[in-house]
């Protein structure tokens, strides 16, 4: 048995450290976790997520001690017991809907910083295939949630999403209704619906997280250049008082410090969305209880689904499912698919930087038309041209990093 100093006082430092070996966890996850110095605030979103994430966590059960899963009840709990009876029901719910929506809008700024940087690559692989993880499994927790409040658009978006599972020519109606456990969205279905959102689908985010955190932790996060560092030089350096010859910074209380400063800012702009500008993250229509005999004149999704949205809507049943299916998962593919080695930011990638910008400006150019209703020819056009070519980006990507990979062996 292992030795323990008889004279450690109980719950010391000393005594939990030989229970729970606190220090060398302290070390590995703190004071001794080195983040390279040459990065920037777009390093933040990282922990600004994980903040949101606790955030909808604790809005969430506040919620859940009034919130009832009944299609006769869930309407009024949300919209009259939570808003105007419980005391601050309303600010638990306003926190929760901006939440959702903000945690969205920063999941894709995180995304999409780790495209510029090329943080996908070379022993990078799992953190991206982590992330992409925690995209589908926030998508989830968005999509269920959003039934709960069992209004107008709930019942509808609900109706449309489950009925992709229909397979198109396939017919595979069966499938449809298992999901539901009925012909229409009822009461099985929204229980299901509230059994995933409050505890199947945030257990799998946790977990998620953890791997997410886990495989960050070996190949370290990259750096504005992509520059290769010996980390445990760099650390010695560093332990050794040589702070400013040291490329890193310990991740406590160095590099945390500044997270902080930049959570402070976006908290401010969170809180001041949550009191002063909430509406954002509540559609009107969803204030409308919902009803299977009066369809809305225009069904479409929240913000952050619109772009896969409008890569479905311009198709046929078939070819937009396939489409829509590819959408959802080819960002997986990207370290598989961008064949150049090279980890540098976008901006010296020269064609790359084209690629990057041009899916950008589709992605948002596909959201806007999403939202608009299918029937003026001329956004009809633009939304499916940009979806067309969304889906060609890809072998696109694929040629252009294949040359850049050819230059650089020729050089
Ligand atoms: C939604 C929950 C998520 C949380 C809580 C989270 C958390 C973090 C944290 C704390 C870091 C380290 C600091 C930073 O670079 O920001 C990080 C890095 C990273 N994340 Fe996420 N992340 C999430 C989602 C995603 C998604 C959706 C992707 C993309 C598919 C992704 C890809 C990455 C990559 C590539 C890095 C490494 C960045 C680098 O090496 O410079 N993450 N994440």
């Amino acid at each position: 048995m292992a030795h323990f100093d008889e004279n450690a006082k109980p719950f010391s430092n000393k005594w939990m450290d030989e229970r729970l070996g606190v220090n060398t966890l302290n070390k590995v996850l703190n004071t001794e976790y080195w983040i390279p110095k040459d990065i920037n605030f777009l390093w933040a979103m990282g922990m600004i997520l994980t903040a949101t994430f606790g955030i909808l966590l604790v809005s969430g059960i506040f919620l859940l001690m009034y919130y009832k899963p009944d299609t006769n009840l869930a309407f009024d709990s949300v919209n009259y017991t939570i808003m105007s009876e419980v005391g601050y029901g309303w600010l638990w719910r306003h926190i929760h809907g901006v939440g959702a929506s903000i945690v969205f809008l920063i999941i894709y700024i995180h995304m999409f910083t780790g495209i510029y940087y090329g943080s996908y690559k070379k022993g990078r692989e799992l953190i991206w295939l982590s992330g992409m993880g925690l995209f589908v499994a926030f998508s989830a927790e968005a999509f269920s949630g959003y039934m709960l409040p069992w209004g107008q658009m709930s019942y509808w978006a609900g109706m449309v999403i489950t009925n992709l599972f229909s397979g198109g020519s396939l017919e595979a109606y069966g499938l449809v209704e298992w999901i539901r456990g009925d012909y229409v969205p009822g009461d099985a279905y929204l229980t299901r619906f509230f059994m995933l959102h409050v505890l199947l689908i945030p257990l799998a985010i946790i977990g998620l997280i953890v791997l997410h955190f886990g495989t960050l932790r070996l190949p370290h996060v990259n750096n504005q250049e992509g520059a290769e560092i010996d980390f445990k030089e760099a650390a010695d350096l560093w332990k050794a008082g040589k702070r400013k010859e040291s490329k890193v910074i310990p991740f406590s209380p160095v590099f945390l410090s500044k997270d902080v400063f930049v959570m402070g800012v976006y908290f401010i702009l969170f809180f001041y969305l949550v009191f002063y500008n909430f509406d954002f993250a509540m559609d009107p229509v969803n204030f409308d209880p919902a009803d299977g005999l009066k369809t809305p004149a225009h069904i479409y999704p929240e913000w952050y689904f619109l772009w896969s949205y409008e890569i479905l809507r311009p198709f046929s049943k078939d070819m937009g499912l396939i489409f829509f299916a590819v959408a959802q998962v080819i960002f997986f593919l990207l370290p598989f698919i961008d064949r150049s080695p090279n980890v540098v930011p976008a901006h010296k990638r020269g064609l790359f930087q084209i690629w990057f910008w041009v899916l950008l400006i589709d992605m948002i150019t596909l959201t806007a038309m999403g939202k608009l209703p299918p029937t003026d020819p001329t956004f009809a056009l633009i939304g499916e041209v940009s979806a067309w070519l969304f889906m060609f980006m890809w072998p696109i990507l694929f040629i252009i990093t294949m040359l850049e990979k050819k230059l650089e062996k020729g050089a």
